[in-house]
Parts: structure tokens; sequence; C-alpha cells
């Protein structure tokens, strides 16, 4: 399948792996996924295994990106990780506003974009995750809900750096469910994420933003959401945390 978008396909670890169990998954990964060149790989481990997957991961087809970070650069701010940490582990990219940070911690979407502001002026690449829930969807407020968080959570970048964003649309009730948006689904929100992208940054750079999809991905459905002419990636959980099921996505959406 030819896209003009590089497709991405990340694995969110979450809270999950040791530092044991992060180094036996990405052996795996490496062996398995060697020969994949065809599209961007990138796995997420939690902070405490970064040191040690980004040495295992050197010279490797795998890219690392940390699950959170801090929209500060140093200072007072205990228990939170700011960008020049990360860049000591080489870490690329660095997830943004997942639903459960959104949920669970409350994040907001002017959090997230001060975070984003930081992640470009450290040169790390954002995914920042946005989606309905289910309430909003059968009440028909999908793309306003998309709409505004989008819009917040880019607010402030040039669009150069939108450029350089990654947006990773993730309908809530399709995350860790077992239910995957239907293939029309996903393809009207991406499409309708790069219209709002193209009236922040313009038309040329909503053209070369990836939009992965979340929620659900598995090996036997991740076919058919590539497929989609909006869809560049996926932003895959539960799946992600097995060698089996990670790699068969990886290899479906080529
Ligand atoms: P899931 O999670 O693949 O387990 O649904 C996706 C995500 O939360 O990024």
């Amino acid at each position: 399948m030819t896209k003009d978008r590089k497709l991405i396909i990340a694995g969110n670890w979450k809270m999950n792996k040791t530092v044991g169990e992060a180094l036996d998954l990405v052996t795996g990964l490496k062996r398995e996924l060697a020969n994949v060149k065809e599209l961007d790989l990138l796995v997420a481990p939690p902070f405490t295994a970064l040191s040690e997957v980004s040495k295992a991961i050197l010279d490797s087809n795998i890219r690392l990106g940390a699950q959170n970070m801090s929209e500060h650069n140093f200072g007072a701010h205990t228990g939170e990780i700011c960008a020049s940490m990360l860049k000591e582990f080489s870490v690329r990219y660095v997830i943004l506003g997942h639903s459960e940070r959104r949920q669970y911690q409350k994040e907001a979407n002017d959090l997230i974009a001060r975070k984003a502001q930081a992640a470009h002026a450290a040169s790390l690449k954002p995914i920042v995750c946005i989606g309905e829930l289910l309430e909003e969807r059968n009440a028909g407020h999908t793309e306003r809900v998309l709409e505004t968080q989008l819009r917040g959570s880019l607010a402030g970048l040039t669009p150069e750096q939108i450029e350089e964003t990654i947006v990773a649309y993730e309908p809530v009730w399709a995350i860790g469910t077992g239910v995957t948006a239907k293939t029309d689904q996903a393809q009207s929100a991406h499409a309708f994420v790069r219209q709002i992208l193209a009236s922040l940054a313009g038309e040329a750079v909503a053209k070369r933003v990836r939009i992965q999809y979340g929620g659900s991905v598995k090996g036997g459905n991740a076919r058919e959401l590539m497929s989609q002419p909006d869809v560049d990636g996926a932003l895959v959980g539960g799946a992600a945390l097995e060698l089996r099921s990670f790699t068969e996505i990886v290899k479906n959406s080529i």
C-alpha cells in the first residue's frame, strides 16, 4: 500500500513492564521487525525502562517515545520529568494528552499545548491525543469535541511545529474495550481532523501531518484501518504488550 505519508506505529506500554520485561519484549521486537523499513516504529515504555530500552534499540529501526512529560524545563516540580531528561535517553517522541491523563490527571487542552510547545522547543516530536467519549459521540458532538481538543492542544504552535506533530485520534470508547471504531468512523474523524489542521496551519502542512488511529487496534483490524486514506498509523495499547500481537499489527500494516 502506498501513501504519501509514512505510516507510524507506536506501542504505548502505559504502566506496564519492569525493566526486565521491557528488555524481553524489545529484544523480540528487534529480532522480528528488523527488516521493516516501510513504516516508522516506536515504543513508549514507562520512564523507569527508558534507559535500558534505549541501549537495547541502539542501531535498530525502533525509536523511543515517552508517555508524558512536564511543560516545565527544570525546577521544583516533584515527580515530574522534563524534556532534557528524556533526551538523555535519545527519546524522539512524547505522547501528550492521552485520554487516560485527561481523565485521571485532569489534563486540559491548555496544559497539553504548553507541553507540546516544550516538546518542540527540545526537538521532541509530540504525539497529541484527542478523542470523544461515547456520550459525546451518541449526542452527535464528536466533531465539536475533536475541534476543541485539537485547537486547544495545538495552540501556540507554528505551522512548522504542527507539521512535526503527530495527532492520535483515539475514541475513548474504543480504548482498551475491544471495540474498534468502524473504518468509516475512523476515516471520517481523521478527514475532519485534517480539515482542522488545514485551517490552523494551511493545506500543505495538513497534508503532511500524520494522524494515528488508536483504540483496540489488533492484527485483525490493522490492515483495513491503515488502508483508509487519512489513517497514517496506529497508537497501540494492549496489543503492544506482547511480541506476537504487536508484530502482527506491524506486518499487517505494510
Ligand atoms: P488500546 O489502547 O490499544 O489498549 O485500546 C490504545 C491507547 O490507549 O493508546
